[in-house]
This record gives C-alpha cells, sequence and structure tokens, in this order.
C-alpha cells in the first residue's frame, strides 16, 4: 500500500539559523485523520508548508500518494491546502472566493462542487455576504472550503480553528470529521488543542522544538503512561504557603517520581505508583494542611496533555 505521506530525515534551518525541523520522519497511511499535535514555535506550520512544497526543507525527502514532492506537476489537483492564516478576497462574496479557486483548477463540474461545499459547510444561507464581513467562524469555514475546491485526495490543514471560540471550533471539527468519514481522503491537521485531536486524529504524532517525540492512537499513547495518575486536592481557603511548601517537600521525599502543579487552592500530584500516591497524598494532606480545610479529593484520568508534560517537561501552552 502506498503512503499518503512519506517524510524522511527533514530538516528546515531558517537563514536566521533557526532550527525548525530536527530529523524529522514521518509516514501517514492513506485514509487517516492525522494530528500533528504541539505548542506554539514546535514546527508544524514549517513541515505542513514543505509537505505541499510551499517551502524547501534544508534537507530530507518528502512522497505524496507514492510521489516524490519534487514531481508537484503530478500532484496538481491532489493535495489541499488551508494555511493557518485565511486566503479569500474579503470583498468578494462567498461563493465567488469559491469560483475564483475553482478557476484555478479544472475543475469537471465546479458549479456543483461548490454548492456541496456550501452545504455542508453550512455557508450556503451567507453565499452572497462579502467574505470580510463574516463572523469569526464562518471566515474559518470559508478558509477550510476553499482547500477542498478541488475535491482533494489529501487535505493539509494548519491549525484550521485558530482564534476561534469553542463552540464554532466544535463545529468546525465535527464538519471535518463528517468528511473524513463520508470520503476517501487523508487529513494531515495540525493543533495545539489536545482534547480536539484525542477526540477527532486516528494517529497523533506529538511534535515540540521540530522533533517528533512520539507516535500512536490517542488510545496507545495515553496506554503507554496508563500506570500513572492524577491526584488533584482542593481546599476551602487559601492554604498558609509554608503549609504548602512543607506539603510538597514531605511528598516529594516519599514519593520520588512525583510531579507536583498547584495553583492558589490547588494542589495536583502524578506519579506511577498508584497505591503510594493515593495514600501518601491524602495521608500528608490531612496532617498538614488539616482536614477541615479540604473541599474535595478527584482522582483524574491520564490525558494527552499529561502524556505531552511527561515528555516535554513542559505544558502545552495555549496558543496564540
Ligand atoms: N520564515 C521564517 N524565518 C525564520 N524563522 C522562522 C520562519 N518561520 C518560522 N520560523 C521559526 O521556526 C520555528 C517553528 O515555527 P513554526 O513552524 O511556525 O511552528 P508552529 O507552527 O508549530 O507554531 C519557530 O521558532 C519560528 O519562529
Ligand atoms: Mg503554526
Amino acid at each position: 500500500m502506498t503512503f499518503a505521506l512519506e517524510a524522511s530525515e527533514v530538516n528546515k534551518i531558517y537563514d536566521s539559523n533557526v532550527h525548525a525541523l530536527n530529523n524529522l520522519s514521518l509516514k501517514v497511511d492513506q485514509g487517516l485523520v492525522y494530528g500533528l499535535l504541539g505548542p506554539n514555535g514546535a514546527g508544524k506550520s514549517s513541515f505542513l508548508k514543505i509537505i505541499t512544497g510551499l517551502i524547501k526543507p534544508t534537507s530530507g525527502s518528502i512522497n505524496l500518494l507514492g510521489k516524490n514532492i519534487r514531481e508537484l506537476n503530478e500532484l496538481k489537483g491532489k493535495i489541499g491546502y488551508v494555511p493557518q492564516e485565511l486566503v479569500f478576497e474579503d470583498y468578494l462574496t462567498v461563493e465567488e472566493n469559491l469560483k475564483l479557486f475553482a478557476s484555478c483548477f479544472s475543475i469537471s463540474n465546479p458549479k456543483e462542487r461548490i454548492s456541496e461545499l456550501l452545504k455542508s459547510f453550512q455557508l450556503a444561507e451567507i453565499r452572497k455576504r462579502r467574505a470580510g464581513t463574516l463572523s469569526g467562524g464562518q471566515k474559518r469555514r470559508l478558509n477550510v472550503a476553499i482547500g477542498l475546491v478541488i475535491d482533494p485526495e489529501i487535505l493539509i490543514l494548519d491549525e484550521p480553528s485558530a482564534g476561534m471560540d469553542p463552540q464554532s471550533r466544535n463545529l468546525l471539527w465535527e464538519m471535518i470529521n463528517d468528511l473524513s468519514k463520508k470520503q476517501d481522503i487523508t487529513i494531515i491537521i495540525s493543533t495545539h488543542l489536545m482534547e480536539t485531536a484525542d477526540r477527532l486524529c486516528t494517529k497523533i504524532g506529538i511534535i515540540d522544538k521540530g522533533y517528533l517525540i512520539t507516535e500512536g492512537t490517542p488510545e496507545e499513547l495515553k496506554a503507554r503512561y496508563n500506570s500513572s495518575l492524577s491526584l488533584q486536592i482542593t481546599f476551602k481557603k487559601i492554604p498558609d504557603q509554608n503549609k504548602k511548601i512543607e506539603f510538597k517537600n514531605r511528598l516529594k521525599k516519599i514519593i520520588e517520581d512525583c510531579e507536583i502543579q498547584e495553583d492558589e487552592k490547588s494542589l495536583a500530584v502524578r506519579g506511577s505508583n498508584l497505591e503510594l500516591i493515593l495514600t501518601k497524598f491524602i495521608e500528608t494532606s490531612t496532617e498538614i494542611i488539616g482536614i477541615s480545610n479540604i473541599q474535595g479529593i478527584n482522582i483524574n484520568p491520564v490525558t494527552l496533555e499529561d502524556v505531552f508534560i511527561r515528555l516535554t517537561g513542559s505544558n502545552l501552552r495555549e496558543g496564540k
């Protein structure tokens, strides 16, 4: 079987001597929704621009649908790309924008294609509106619809829901999900949103500082760390700072591999020895903080965020 994408040892060093990608190798099976997950500056956009042929890698090779990216002509009409920024013309209507992009490619039945897209991206009712006057969510949907005008075999989406409110974001991701179910299409999507990636991607690659750190299905990634558990304790009122410090020091002494995170009114601890954490965490917090100041204790399942923190030692920072 041919892979939708085969990237091998891709490096990108910008003129400014920024190493954006380091020996990144990645294979994507056809028909998957592959999520490239990483914080701002991880190298996601650089990688996606390289695999669409927009910029050249410093070294490395890229094959799409079994063809080398250098044979871009043979790939024309097969790769749809939705960049992080908006690509349409503000002064044209929604429909005119789609027509404009359709006219750039030889599409067999553009009218039908455009009306299909207007419908599936909930843009039909606002087809006559100038794109510049649309809401943020509508603009993002139009941006994605434009990438699909050619009915591509591979759709590459760079943070398609950037800057959207959670509701419109969910709507857009559901549309992308529907698309992957209805059509034989490979979707490669970059995001810094853990939850969405967890819900919608068949496979995830975690990228940080230009390195592909790990790969797997969301379940595989979480299962690899399923021995770890996160316990959170919430206080009724903000405990004395000294008590918090004493509490943390005591826990670290007892549980060697634990990681502690805190905010004003809560403390959370992660680690691999479930039994020890459970007993010592409760024992220590009762003793030092006092049972009367404990609002509640939660046991949290492992999330992709936890996996990311374990792998990189830092939080997945919220995007711009
Ligand atoms: N054209 C450019 N010139 C120089 N540095 C760049 C350029 N584009 C991106 N970078 C740098 O490369 C790194 C990766 O950026 P990018 O691929 O945009 O990451 P992401 O999309 O994950 O946020 C960052 O440090 C960024 O500042
Ligand atoms: Mg980016």
